[in-house]
C-alpha cells in the first residue's frame, strides 16, 4: 500500500517505536492522527513531523475514549487508510510475581483494547472498500519466552487473532498486516531487561531501523514479517521443532533468572 498520500491513524505513537514510526511515515508523506498516553509529548511529536499531523491522547483500556478517537479519525482523516497498533505493555518477571490485575490489564492494553477498536473501525474501512490494519507483534508472540510469559501470551494472541482476521476479510480490500520486531531499544524495556540482554548476548535494534522496516511492510504489502536473523529463522523453528528451543532456553532461563527476579 502507498503510504504516500494515506490517511494513518497510529495507536501508542508517542512510544520508541511508535515516534520512530510516526517520523518516517510523514516523511513520506502521510497523514498522521497520533494517538496515545502523554498529551504534551503527542504535540511535540506532531509540531516536529514535516507534514499533517494531529494528535489526541488516549487510554486505550477506555471504551469510551476509544469511541471519542474513532469520531476524531472521522472528523480529522476522513477515513482510516492504515490503522497501526503499536501499544504495549511488558513485565520481565516470574510468572507468580505478576500481580493478577498486572495480568489482566497487559491483555486489555496489548491484546482486547485493539482488537475492540479494529472492530469499531472496520465498518469504516468495509464502506470505502479498502484499509490496512497493521498489528506490532513481536518474537515472544511466536517463542514463547521464559519470564515473559504473560507478555508472550498476549502477543500470541495479537498474531493468530491477525492471522484469523486476514483469511476473514480476504475478499473484502481490507489486508491485516502483522510485524513481529525482535528486542529493541525502547523504554518498554526497563533496566533489568536491559543488563539481561547484554548478559545473554540479545540482539537489540534502534527503533528508528524497525520503523524503517515496518514501513517497508507497508509499502510491500507483507502479510506477516519477522525482523531480524536469528530470531526469525528461531521463530519458525520453535514450530516445527519446539523441543530444540526448549533446550536452548533451558540454558538461557538460567543466565537471565536473577535479572528477572532482582
Ligand atoms: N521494544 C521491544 O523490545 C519490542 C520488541 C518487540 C515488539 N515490541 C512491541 O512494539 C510496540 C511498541 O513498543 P515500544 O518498544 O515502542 O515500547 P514503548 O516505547 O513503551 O511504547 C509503547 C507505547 O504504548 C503506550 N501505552 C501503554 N499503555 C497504553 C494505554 N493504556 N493506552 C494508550 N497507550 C498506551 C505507551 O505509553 P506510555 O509510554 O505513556 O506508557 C507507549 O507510548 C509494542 O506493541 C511492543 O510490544 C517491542
Amino acid at each position: 500500500m502507498n503510504i504516500s498520500g494515506s490517511n494513518i491513524l497510529l495507536l501508542g505513537a508517542n512510544g520508541g517505536i511508535g515516534s520512530a514510526l510516526a517520523r518516517v511515515l510523514s516523511a513520506r508523506g502521510a497523514r498522521l492522527l497520533l494517538a496515545g498516553l502523554g498529551e504534551e509529548s503527542l504535540k511535540v511529536l506532531v509540531e516536529s513531523l514535516p507534514n499533517d499531523a494531529q494528535s489526541m491522547e488516549i487510554d486505550i483500556a477506555q471504551a469510551d475514549q476509544r469511541e471519542a478517537l474513532l469520531g476524531r479519525a472521522g472528523t480529522y482523516l476522513g477515513s482510516i487508510d492504515i490503522l497501526i497498533n503499536a501499544v504495549g505493555v511488558l513485565d520481565f518477571l516470574p510468572f507468580e510475581d505478576i500481580p493478577p490485575q498486572r495480568i489482566e490489564q497487559t491483555f486489555q492494553i496489548n491484546t482486547i483494547a485493539p482488537i475492540l477498536f479494529m472492530q469499531s473501525a472496520l465498518p469504516g474501512m468495509r464502506a470505502q472498500g479498502h484499509g490496512l490494519i497493521v498489528n506490532i507483534g513481536s518474537t515472544f508472540g511466536s517463542i514463547g519466552f521464559p519470564y515473559f510469559s504473560v507478555y508472550s501470551a498476549s502477543k500470541f494472541a495479537l498474531r493468530g487473532f491477525s492471522e484469523a482476521l486476514r483469511r476473514e476479510l480476504a475478499d473484502t480490500g481490507i489486508d491485516i498486516c502483522y510485524v513481529a520486531p525482535r528486542a529493541t531499544k525502547t523504554p518498554i524495556n526497563n533496566s533489568r531487561v536491559m543488563a539481561m540482554g547484554e548478559a545473554t548476548k540479545m540482539n537489540m535494534d534502534p527503533p528508528e531501523k524497525v520503523a524503517q522496516q515496518i514501513a517497508r511492510a507497508i509499502e510491500n504489502d507483507k502479510k506477516e514479517v519477522y525482523l531480524g536473523q536469528p530470531e526469525s529463522f528461531f521463530a519458525r523453528v520453535n514450530q516445527l521443532l519446539p523441543r530444540l528451543v526448549d533446550r536452548a532456553l533451558f540454558k538461557q532461563r538460567r543466565i537471565m533468572e536473577p535479572y528477572a527476579r532482582s
